[in-house]
């Protein structure tokens, strides 16, 4: 039997409905699927449900290693550390985040379950490839358990500059724990120059190299390796008759406006909503009276809503689009359209299509995929993306309007100058765009990594 590879990710890609076990939509799972099928591999991770206990099974040919939460460890874990202190101290401190000893405590214990989950599940000259920020401490760990495994690491987030991550009272512990695997793969070059200065400063490894570190005796491997989409399939998507058909409706329930400016993201402080919807009230207000050739459509998919901070942002954005609505709207007819529920997938298509401009604005973002979901869905070869600098994506779509989000008043100068963008340069930009989505989609990403950590 050859080698085995063995994905350790927070989530399982499927869940529990109730009766039976569903697929979980998302790039990631998509991209292994067939991977892990041909591989004979097997998907450790939480099945997302408190004080559930599975046995392991199959599901789509895949061995599926169910790790068992309680309601305690996913307050202190997943709510506490992960999402009250990783994330925001990864993404630039956008909110303070939170440092308790009493959540530090459940995350190394919910690490090390991951850990021997993964090592009961791992033979000698297997690969174990570690997924994202809850689980930076599983390499070391599985190290310690299985000397015989390669491991991989991949962070989706941004790994964050030295001097917001010396903050962390855990920073040594953090760095030794990914400093266990044999490559740690990043969305860009900037976060792999981050981690190896943090890595030299705080957990005293050598640099071999730019990307090459030694530690604890070991050879450590970083790799940038920006995350993608399946663009055949969104390509496919936004060519069917009933997509099609479904964005001119939405073109006319919006009110046939001339432009539609669309924002599609999970409810997070990081994706700069706020400050977008600002941005946009600035387009009205530079407006005659009356005037309606802008529509603005905000999806946001509900997320984390039990921490404080993202329930207080709901608050806020709802506030501020009423606020818009009320000064610029008039009986029938709503600048803003603010969806907050999460859309049939043929939906979310449905609205890149109907989309003359797409948003992603936010104030720091690993990479953001929607931004290369809306290059690949615009099939007629026209539209605006208007791409925040502090996305790893920019370090690609480089033909996108590259924006500041936290500077509002250029945003809305960016609007405009999409709006009146001429047909030629409009179509010049998607050219490229789309030359970065299709040179590199998710499963030439997923063989990348793999054989990266093949050859180790
Ligand atoms: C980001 C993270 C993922 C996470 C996802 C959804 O993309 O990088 O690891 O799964 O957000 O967040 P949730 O907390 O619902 O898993």
């Amino acid at each position: 039997m050859g080698q085995r590879i063995i994905v350790v990710a927070n989530r399982l890609p499927v869940s529990w409905n109730g009766e039976q076990w569903v697929a979980s939509p998302g790039g990631l799972v998509r991209a292994l699927t067939p991977v892990l099928q041909e591989a004979e591999g097997a998907w450790v991770g939480w099945p997302g449900i408190p004080d559930s206990h599975h046995e392991p099974f199959e599901h789509d040919g895949i061995e599926q290693r169910p790790v068992p939460l309680s309601t305690e460890e996913v307050d202190g874990f997943y709510y506490g550390f992960c999402n009250g202190t990783l994330w925001p101290l990864y993404h630039d401190a956008i909110v303070p985040p939170e440092f308790h000893r009493h959540t530090w405590r459940p995350y190394v214990a919910v690490n090390r379950r991951y850990a021997e989950e993964t090592a009961a599940a791992v033979r000698p000259g297997d690969i174990a490839w570690v997924q994202d920020y809850q689980l930076q401490l599983v390499p070391s760990m599985l190290r310690a358990m299985r000397s015989e495994v390669t491991i991989g690491f991949y962070l989706h987030i941004p790994f964050p500059p030295v001097e917001v991550f010396a903050r962390l009272p855990w920073r040594r512990q953090i760095l030794e724990g990914l400093l266990g695997s044999d490559v740690i793969a990043f969305q860009t070059r900037q976060s792999a120059d981050n981690f190896a200065r943090a890595a030299r400063r705080f957990a005293g490894a050598v640099s071999l190299g730019r990307r090459d570190l030694q530690w604890a005796g070991r050879a450590v491997h970083l790799q940038p390796a920006p995350i993608a989409i399946d663009t055949a399939e969104f390509e496919r998507m936004a060519r069917l008759p009933q997509v099609q058909r479904r964005a001119a409706e939405v073109r006319h329930e919006l009110g046939d406006v001339d432009h539609i400016i669309l924002g599609m993201d999970r409810l997070d402080y990081t994706k700069g909503i706020d400050l977008r919807l600002k941005a946009f009230a600035g387009l009205l207000e530079r407006a005659a009276e009356g005037e309606r050739r802008f529509a603005f459509v905000q999806a946001a998919v509900p997320s984390r809503e039990q921490v404080p901070a993202y329930q207080q942002l709901r608050a806020e954005i709802e506030q501020l689009v009423g606020r818009i609505n009320g000064a610029y709207g008039a009986p029938g007819w709503s600048p803003v359209s603010y969806l907050y529920r999460t859309l049939p997938f043929e939906e979310i298509i449905a609205y890149y299509v109907a989309a003359d401009v797409m948003l992603v604005t936010p104030l720091r973002d690993g990479m953001n995929l929607v931004a290369k979901e809306y290059a690949a869905c615009r099939v007629d070869g026209d539209g605006v993306l208007i791409l925040s600098e502090f996305a790893g994506a920019a370090e690609q779509m480089r033909s996108a309007i590259i924006v500041n989000p936290y500077d509002v008043d250029g945003v809305t100068d960016s609007m405009q100058q999409a709006a009146s963008m001429s047909d030629r340069e409009v179509k010049t930009r998607m050219r490229k765009l789309q030359r970065v989505v299709r040179e590199s989609d998710v499963f030439e990403w997923a063989q990348r990594c793999l054989s990266t950590l093949e050859t180790r």
